[in-house]
């Protein structure tokens, strides 16, 4: 089976289709992926738990299939004949004290689906990780930077190494990716959106540190652009290549909806309600670099979140409460 990576496309250039096998494909990456791909031209599998979820798979261009990572047997059935899996199968949480299970589905879900592709001639597998994996440091992180990975981050962080341990550029190229803050309608935005409209959500410390974010359509976009183009044994971030201080994300994002720009609270109170670790991370700078992923030729449609908080309010229904500020840099 010919390589699926290569130099990035020309203008007009046909690029390869095939049959690609989405792990996580009812979540809130995966569905997006699973449309991405399908909107290629490719044939793509949509791996689902619960088969009241396959409406999910099929309205974004996909066919259901249903199965768990952890069953060797079924991921291998349905990797038959398929050029690429990606892994995006995960229990997200802010818990800390993360069950066994989630270690399980993405680290031995990894090694499962390796498997798979060893047993099936996949070519390419694609892992997904979180940015949430690098150190609190200044900018710009580069997917070299230091990485200091605490609670889920650590479970991605293995994750990511047992799908790298794989890499074998002769018979199955593994390459991880590692986006941003995506935001979408879903995940952590719906709760953050509805905190910040009750008037409950708070910043810590002003909330000044940066952080990077980037649309969901355009992190699908960037997990199809690093399947097919990313080199074998590399990590990719995936960001919109302009991180902000968090305040400004959630002060824009309330006045969009009409609601009030969100207050702050110390390092200690937040400690209080989340925890050591996720009040760590929720005060780190993470201020990443796209410039390797932009080196393949994806472009963000949104490289300032301002624009694609608008399409994503105007898309919920929601939004254009108050006047567009002007841009700020
Ligand atoms: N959301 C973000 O902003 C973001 C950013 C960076 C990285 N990430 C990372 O990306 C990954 C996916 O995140 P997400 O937000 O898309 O999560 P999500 O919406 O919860 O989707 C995960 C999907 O995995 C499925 N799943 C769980 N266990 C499974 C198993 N044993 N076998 C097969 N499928 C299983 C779930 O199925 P059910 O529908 O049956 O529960 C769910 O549909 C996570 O590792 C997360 O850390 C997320």
């Amino acid at each position: 089976m010919p390589a699926i990576s290569g130099p990035p496309p020309t203008a007009g250039e046909r690029r390869p289709t095939g049959r690609a096998l989405v792990a996580g494909a009812a979540g809130f990456l995966g569905r997006e992926i699973v449309q991405a791909f399908s909107r290629q031209g490719w044939e793509v599998r949509g791996l689902i738990r619960d088969p009241s979820k396959a409406d999910r798979v099929r309205s974004a261009g996909g066919v259901p299939v249903v199965g768990d990572v952890l069953d060797r047997a079924t991921l291998q059935r349905h990797s038959e004949g398929c050029r690429v899996l990606i892994h995006l199968a995960a229990n997200p949480t802010m818990d800390p004290d993360l069950p066994e299970l989630e270690r399980e589905v993405r680290v031995q879900g990894t090694v499962n689906l390796v498997a798979a592709a060893r047993a099936s001639g996949a070519r390419r597998l694609v892992v997904g990780s979180g940015y949430w994996v690098y150190a609190d440091q200044p900018g710009p992180i580069t997917e070299v930077s230091a990485v200091d990975p605490q609670g889920e981050s650590r479970i991605n962080f293995d994750t990511e190494r047992a799908g790298l341990e794989a890499n074998a550029p002769s018979h199955l190229e593994v390459v991880v990716v590692r986006p941003g803050m995506v935001y979408g309608d879903g995940a952590w935005f719906r709760p953050v959106l509805e905190a910040v409209r009750a008037r409950t959500y708070r910043v810590i410390d002003g909330g000044r540190n940066a952080w990077s974010f980037v649309s969901l359509p355009d992190t699908a976009v960037g997990f199809y652009t690093v399947a097919l183009d990313g080199r074998p044994g590399e990590i990719y971030n995936i960001v919109d290549g302009n991180p902000r201080p968090w305040i400004d994300f959630v002060s824009y994002v309330a006045a969009r909806v009409g609601a009030h720009r969100p207050e702050s609270e110390s390092f200690s109170e937040a400690v209080a309600k989340y925890g050591p670790t996720v009040a760590t991370h929720l005060r780190a700078n993470r201020a990443a670099s796209v410039a390797k992923l932009t080196a393949l030729g994806w472009r963000p449609e949104y490289p300032r979140f301002e624009e694609g908080i608008d399409a994503l309010l105007a898309q919920m229904g929601l939004g254009a409460a108050a006047p567009r500020p002007p841009p700020t840099g």
